[in-house]
């Protein structure tokens, strides 16, 4: 492929935040205040746990969001190495071999393949533009149930807010419903990992309440976050609120790990957080990528329209497209006449857990770190490499 590719290959596969928007002047002017005031403390190892007051304003700000009353154990908070870090340390605790974890069908596919890797049997349930289709929940698990699994069923995994890769969110009755199904099967109590790494980047319509928020005794659902998105993803910071009972497990394999996070990164998230510098990032964030998404959705509109189907999201970096019959797999024609015209995308398939099985015509693109320029010329790209259909075959 990499042979194929044009010289000016634009990439509208990558997920990454937009360079631009990194606070790099912001951070810069007030370094030597920074170190002046925490200089040692940021040099210096951190704990296990993660810095305090960054736990403390973590733990707070989700509870503003949700609504729901304060008083959480701060212990429950964890701060770990990228939202990453957790996703990987929560699989090594609860997943052995054969042992099932469902996931929406399509997903994030990096965590896809931890659960891969970890030996998990992944069970995908089918997602539509309000997320995971949480009606047909009951029904997997029964199935898993009925062939005698039950007790192998350790995780639901879900992310929640802009879906990485469909863009979508899970509604506000497909939380509460998700909730209701796991707790009406007496006797399995799977871990539900709650995955809000995009939260913060919404840029239409109105934040919902976690579904953390709606466990309300919080002992059944893991709550995710990362700085990575909303501040910036070199610093290597995310969060987790956990079930009790899973905090000792987890703090003793991120001591094996790296003693605790970085310390430099967690006390300069605090520091920006202190001096408004976070905040006001975030507001930039979110006119920046809405503009992005804006820009993207009408370049497909304008070379697409009635050739694939797409859902404008409402926040996060990513649409995705349907493409129907094409195929747009990593060995099919179409991705190869892209990769001539000088595009890529992500191909859907990457994105199911049963890849082979996988719908032929989904992709993924990203406006995250794409000029305006190049999403534009990107979006022609694709259409011209559709045009060109009867050269690569139809297929
Ligand atoms: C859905 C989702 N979860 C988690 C992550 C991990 O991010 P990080 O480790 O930078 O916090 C990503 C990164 O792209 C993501 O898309």
């Amino acid at each position: 492929m990499s042979k194929a590719m044009a010289g000016d290959t634009i990439s509208l596969a990558a997920g990454l935040v937009d360079s631009a928007t990194l606070p790099a002047e912001e951070i810069a002017a007030v370094m030597p205040d920074f170190f002046r005031e925490r200089g040692r403390l940021a040099l210096q190892y951190g704990t296990n746990e993660g810095l305090e007051s960054l736990r403390r304003k973590v733990l707070s700000r989700i509870e503003k969001a949700d609504g729901v009353p304060g008083g959480l154990d701060l212990g429950r908070v964890l701060l770990s190495t990228g939202s990453q870090q957790m996703l990987y340390i929560l699989t090594e605790i609860m997943v052995d071999p054969g042992d099932i974890v469902i996931t929406a069908a399509p997903s994030y596919f990096v965590y896809l393949g931890t659960l891969e890797t970890a030996g998990a049997e992944i069970v995908g349930i089918p997602a539509d533009e309000n997320g995971m289709r949480v009606d047909l929940l009951a029904a997997a698990i029964e199935r898993i149930v009925r062939a005698g699994k039950g007790a192998s069923l350790k995780m639901i995994y879900v992310t929640t807010y802009y879906d990485n890769p469909t863009g979508a969110s899970l509604s506000l009755d497909r939380r509460k419903a998700l909730l209701e199904t796991v707790e009406s099967f007496d006797g399995i109590r799977p871990l539900v990992i709650e995955d809000a790494a995009y939260r913060d980047l919404g840029f239409a319509g109105k934040d919902v309440p976690s579904l953390w928020s709606f466990d309300e005794r919080r002992d059944r659902v893991a709550y995710l976050g990362t700085f990575s998105k909303p501040f910036s993803p070199g610093l290597r910071t995310g969060y987790a609120v956990l079930p009790e009972e899973l905090v000792e497990k987890v703090k003793i394999f991120k001591c094996g790990h790296d003693f605790g996070s970085a310390s430099f990164s967690q006390q300069l998230i605090d520091f920006a957080i202190d001096r408004g510098i976070y905040d006001r990032n975030v507001a930039i964030l979110r006119k920046t990528y809405a503009a992005k998404c804006r820009l993207m959705c009408g370049c497909l509109e304008r070379e697409l329209a009635g050739l694939a189907g797409w859902r404008e999201p409402e926040g996060g970096l990513y649409v995705w497209l349907d493409f129907g019959d094409v195929d747009t797999g990593l060995d099919g024609a179409f991705f190869s006449e892209c990769a001539r015209e000088g595009v890529l995308y992500v191909p859907g398939e990457f994105c199911y857990p049963d890849r082979k099985n996988a719908p032929k015509g989904r992709m993924r693109l990203s406006f995250g770190p794409t000029s305006a320029a190049d999403i534009e010329k990107g979006v022609a790209r694709l259409s011209a490499a559709l045009s060109a259909r009867s050269s690569w075959g139809g297929r």
